[in-house]
């Protein structure tokens, strides 16, 4: 059997996640190249696990013909500008999440994978890819809620992780609040409800951390959404969750509602002692989408090999963005945004 030669750009947080994946958990497809601007950690990688090529030049991996696939883990300001250029190449892409950080880049990158429908562009929405979020998905479509009318979603980092993110977002835009973690919230309320957004209202602001303000984002923040259809969209997003990673959606529907993750436990375990009874929550992205991250990656390779288009789409990504950044429009005017003006 054929196996997709893969090239990853970016070995950080999720990029080595990815890594793991493509080089040991997945059959038809192998590690072929890793590269990060970073020599130490290229180095590091492909000692580890034994890869044959390591670049901190991304154009220079670009140069090897050997790779079949390019997947780009990279800060989020470089996705637009390496998947155009993979694609140019002839190179498959998988890209992390956002598609781009500004509407305009956006665009540009959809005519590029639009210009190269022989090769598969997948985007990393890796939530259509939990079992329980997809398990959802067909309940929506089996008609068991009725008709979608509203959606809440909580996006909720950890506490923990504020001062590394402080300073992620100094070195490295990450496109505020709305771009960066709602993103997925937006993306799952297109995909379940089936409509577009018409407006937008977004609030926030740096309550524990008042730096979030400095940087013009915010730590805790809300966006409330009508969309085209008339329902309605609460998106809550924050950095400050105490009680660790927290990803919790509700669909309301006109005859009954699911909820996905009300609470966000790592476990079937209960412990209890002289605090009371004590559930364990999940400590980040890692952990409560592992299966996701595996499965949105197999998706990703046999399409290639099957010779089909993932059902995540460059346009679910002009989408979001757009709408992503409505929020964010709207979060720093205060005012109301109108995505059809
Ligand atoms: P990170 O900062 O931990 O890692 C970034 C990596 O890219 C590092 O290896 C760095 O050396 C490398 N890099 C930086 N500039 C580069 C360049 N110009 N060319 C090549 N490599 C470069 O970042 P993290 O958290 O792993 O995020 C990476 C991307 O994944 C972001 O776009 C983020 O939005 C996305 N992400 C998606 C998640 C999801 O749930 N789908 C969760 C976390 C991140």
């Amino acid at each position: 059997m054929k196996k997709v030669k893969v090239g990853i750009v970016g070995l950080g947080r999720l990029g080595c996640q990815h890594a793991e994946n493509i080089a040991f958990r997945i059959p038809n497809c192998e590690l072929t190249a890793v590269c990060s601007v970073v020599e130490d950690e290229v180095k590091e990688v492909q000692e580890k696990w034994g890869i044959p090529y390591s670049y901190t030049n991304y154009d220079e991996m670009l140069k090897n013909k050997e790779l079949d696939a390019i997947f780009i883990a990279s800060p989020s300001g470089f996705h637009c500008e390496q998947i155009t250029k993979a694609l140019q190449a002839g190179f498959h892409v998988f890209s992390e999440k956002p598609l781009g950080l500004y509407l305009e880049e956006a665009l540009e990158v959809q005519k590029v994978v639009d210009a190269h429908l022989d090769k598969v562009f997948m985007l990393g929405f890796m939530r259509r890819y939990d079992k329980s979020y997809a398990a959802a998905k067909q309940k929506i479509d089996n008609g068991d809620i009725g008709d979608p009318i509203l959606i809440r979603c909580y996006g909720l980092d950890p506490a923990s992780q504020m001062d590394n993110f402080l300073k992620f977002a100094k070195a490295n835009y990450s496109g505020g609040l709305f771009l960066d973690m709602s993103i997925h919230d937006l993306d799952l309320a297109r995909w379940y409800m089936a409509t577009e957004a018409q407006e937008v209202w977004a609030i926030g602001g740096g309550y524990a951390r008042p730096e979030f303000e400095e940087i013009q984002d915010a730590e805790t923040g809300v966006a409330m959404v009508r969309f085209e259809n008339n329902a309605i969209g609460i998106f809550v997003a924050g950095r400050n969750c105490a009680h660790g990673y927290h990803i919790e959606t509700e669909i309301i529907g006109t005859k009954g509602s699911i909820r996905i993750g009300t609470l966000p436990e790592r476990n079937q375990i209960v412990l209890l002692q002289e605090n009371g009874a004590v559930k364990e929550c999940y400590d980040g992205f890692l952990e409560r989408f592992e299966q996701a991250y595996l499965s949105e990656v197999e998706e990703f390779i046999n399409c290639i090999l099957e010779k089909r288009k993932p059902a995540v789409t460059v346009q679910d990504g002009v989408e979001s963005t757009k709408l992503g950044y409505a929020c964010k429009k709207s979060f720093e005017t205060r005012q109301l945004v109108n995505l059809q003006d």
